[in-house]
């Protein structure tokens, strides 16, 4: 190198190209070494994502810089060019000038980064059933730079669909409409798949995209702290194989632990001395067989309903206990409903898998329905009030051989109040000579049976309860920022002990809640629509997160937490909304929290498709910042060193933006892709 260019490097800032902003700290001390100039080696990194069906290569971000010391031996470059090794001959910056002296001087030093590159996000999602699932296939497609660990206690992914094994365990809605949008199982055996196979089909989706490598099985999280100096959580974790409890820290976390997960047993007196089988339905014991033996089902919700029409025909005896009647739908949106299975034919099936068209045709037919559920939600409306009597007239020939229950289980509120349930072979079953529909209330568990409030006791073998879960939503760990306890301010226990102990789920959105900052929720409080699908709520709202965790990333924001007013702006617009519904009609239902007149906190304030538009565009107005860096300018990291890493990327495509002649462009998307940037 000759003399005069070791002169000019000697006290010229050098900007460096840095990852982190950490990393540019600790590395600025070398950056002003005379003689010396940080040579970046940058591997071009590629994410494969999947658009519209079709697996793209997306170049979003280039690798870890590796900083090595090196003499300078080649020609300047323009002043300010990042460096990079990605040519074999090194290149470096200097600034000849300092800028006209008049010139306003900035209070802020420049974070030297490309704005493409974003922050290294670590997110940990808590819960492997269908929604940690999608979280493991969409995340990291939309998200660069994330670090993503699954915690899941269970041995394997499938949530509800792993766990309950109970006779009879099957989906009510379609197996084509309960599945992702992008993975279509064209092979579904049954129109209405058992939980076997549903499991199987959201396992071979993590095996298929790898998710598997994210995932931390036997782990449950047992409390999330919230760690104000570093902006991260406490994830404490235990691990259910070795009982060690050890604490990791996340960026960010997002719960996916699922609606009814957290099941749990009633507490009568009495409970723990009944010497019988005794299981909750969640919790099936699948060594032992109730044929020919006497049992009692209690609950009437979808589980009930299912294990009585699934245990009548083999036990002795059943006793069926009920506090509050139900409706029985005959379908959710039309189709047809039997107590037993309905294989599709291998016609059928080779028909799906040879006629794409063929096949999206059937699917959108039958998912179509799903969307359009949406006006029986209102009370008075005319598809209610035909609802209201199409299934009396159902249950009335239905229960034909048991008139006298009529009165019983034909309820007052109107159909939707509580989450319909088809309940094919319910009614037929305990219209038959071995059930008895019992409404008088439980008063207490014997060591053999159970005793009504009439002082009657009935004996049984086993007693299964199907008395559903933790439906107040309160989350099942302490969940501690700030010096609150989340448990506590959802716990309707606790209503109104102060302005913060709300009493049920407060959220914004059902994503957030104020307080809590990175904290997300996934198929949480108002996760879905009333009418549409889990599966795709559940990507819908993966895909809201993931424009925030971006956000966060890419901006270089260390923490995110909703508003006070927009969370409360939510909640008055939810109550204006739910008291035009039918779920505000006098019923106990998880919507409610199993609370009749508490606020309905179970299901989004409006359609599928409203929840949909809303989720498309997050509202950044409503949420509070806090940024990284010293200065707490919200552009000093975000806007970086006015780069981005494809302009230093000699290799890089810089017009993505071009297309072919004569090939279609969809107007209304053009420059919208994220990832599709010079
Ligand atoms: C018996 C039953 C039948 C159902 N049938 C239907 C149906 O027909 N149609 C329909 O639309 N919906 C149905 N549902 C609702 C169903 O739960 C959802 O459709 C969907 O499966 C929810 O998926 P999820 O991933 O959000 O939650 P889940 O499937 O509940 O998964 C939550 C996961 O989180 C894990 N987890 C929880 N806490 C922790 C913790 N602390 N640490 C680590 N891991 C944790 C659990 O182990 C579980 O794997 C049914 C529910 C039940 C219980
Ligand atoms: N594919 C399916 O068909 C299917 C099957 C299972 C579950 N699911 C889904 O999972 C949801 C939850 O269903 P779930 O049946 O598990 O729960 P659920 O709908 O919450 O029903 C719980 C039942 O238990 C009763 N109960 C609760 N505590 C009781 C107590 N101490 N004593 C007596 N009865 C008690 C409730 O009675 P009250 O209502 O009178 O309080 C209710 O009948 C469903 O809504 C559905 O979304 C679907």
């Amino acid at each position: 190198m000759e003399a005069g260019h070791k002169q000019i490097l000697r006290g010229v800032v050098v900007v460096s190209v840095s990852l982190c902003f950490v990393r540019f700290f600790a590395e600025k001390e070398k950056l002003q070494h005379p003689g010396y100039l940080l040579k970046f080696t940058m591997a071009r990194t590629t994410t494969e994502a999947n658009v519209n069906g079709e697996v793209v290569t997306v170049v979003d971000k280039l690798g870890e810089l590796s900083v090595s010391e090196e003499e300078v031996t080649s020609e300047p470059s323009a002043p300010g060019t990042p460096e990079t090794s990605v040519s074999s001959q090194p290149q470096y910056s200097f600034v000849p000038f300092e800028p006209h002296p008049g010139y306003p001087k900035s209070r802020i030093s420049l974070v030297n980064r490309f704005i493409d590159q974003p922050r290294e996000l670590r997110v940990a999602v808590i819960g492997g059933g269908l929604s940690g699932v999608l979280a493991g296939v969409l995340l990291p497609a939309k998200v660069p730079n994330i670090k993503l660990t699954i915690y899941e206690k269970n041995y394997d992914f499938g949530g509800t669909w792993l766990e309950n094994v109970y006779p009879g365990v099957r989906c009510d809605i379609p197996s084509h409409v309960y599945q992702s949008t992008f993975e279509p199982k064209l092979d579904w055996s049954d129109q209405f798949a058992g939980g076997a196979e549903i499991r199987d089909y959201w396992q071979s989706v993590a095996k298929k995209h790898n998710v598997y490598r994210y995932a931390r099985f036997h782990t449950k999280v047992e409390g999330l702290n919230w760690n104000d100096t570093e902006s991260v959580w406490e994830v404490t974790i235990k691990n259910l194989q070795t009982g060690k409890t050890i604490t990791e820290k996340a960026d960010s976390v997002i719960t996916a632990i699922g609606r009814f997960n957290a099941w749990k047993l009633p507490s009568y007196p009495g409970i723990a001395e009944y010497k019988g089988v005794l299981r909750h339905a969640s919790h099936w014991d699948p060594s032992f067989d109730p044929s020919g033996k006497a049992v009692a089902v209690i609950g009437n919700g979808a589980s009930g309903i299912q294990l009585v029409a699934n245990l009548q025909p083999s036990v002795a005896r059943l006793d069926h206990y009920v506090r509050n009647p139900t409706w029985i739908a005959a379908s959710w949106a039309g189709d047809v409903r039997q107590a037993g299975p309905q294989p599709y034919s291998d016609e059928q099936i080779a028909l799906f898998k040879s006629d794409p068209d063929a096949y999206l045709k059937f699917r959108k037919e039958m998912e179509d329905k799903y969307w359009r559920r949406f006006n029986a939600f209102f009370r008075g409306s005319k598809d209610s009030t035909e609802l209201r009597e199409r299934f009396t007239q159902i249950m009335h020939e239905r229960l034909a051989k048991k008139q006298e229950l009529i009165e019983h289980i034909v309820p007052d509120f109107s159909p939707n109040c509580r989450r319909l349930t088809p309940g094919p072979g319910y009614l037929e079953a305990i219209s038959e000579p071995n059930v008895e529909y019992i409404r008088t209330r439980i008063r207490r568990f014997t060591e053999t049976g159970i005793e009504t409030e009439d002082g009657k006791e009935r004996k049984v073998d086993a007693i299964f309860c199907a008395t559903g879960a933790n439906v107040s939503q309160v989350i099942p760990f302490p969940v501690i920022a700030k010096g609150k306890n989340l448990q506590d301010a959802w716990n309707p226990e606790l209503k109104g002990k102060s302005d913060e102990h709300h009493g049920f789920p407060y959220t914004y959105l059902g994503v957030a809640t104020p307080g809590f900052p990175n904290l997300f929720f996934l198929q949480g409080p108002h996760g879905t629509g009333p009418s549409g699908t889990v599966p795709h709520s559940a990507e819908t709202q993966l895909t809201l997160l993931a424009k925030i965790l971006r956000k966060l990333g890419r901006e270089g924001i260390k923490s995110i937490v909703p508003s006070r007013k927009a969370a409360d702006d939510f909640v008055e617009y939810s109550d204006a909304f739910f008291s035009s519904t039918v779920l505000t009609d006098n019923c106990s239902s998880w919507y409610n929290g199993g609370r009749p007149g508490a606020r309905i906190h179970g299901i989004w304030p409006g359609s599928a498709g409203h929840l949909t538009v809303v989720r498309q565009h997050p509202r950044w107005e409503d949420w509070e910042y806090e940024y990284l860096g010293e200065t707490g300018n919200r552009f000093q990291w975000y806007l970086g060193n006015g780069w981005t890493s494809r302009e230093a990327d000699p290799q890089s495509d810089m017009t993505p933006y071009l297309r072919r002649p004569g090939e279609k462009v969809e107007l209304r998307d053009v420059h919208e892709s994220w990832w599709n940037l010079p």
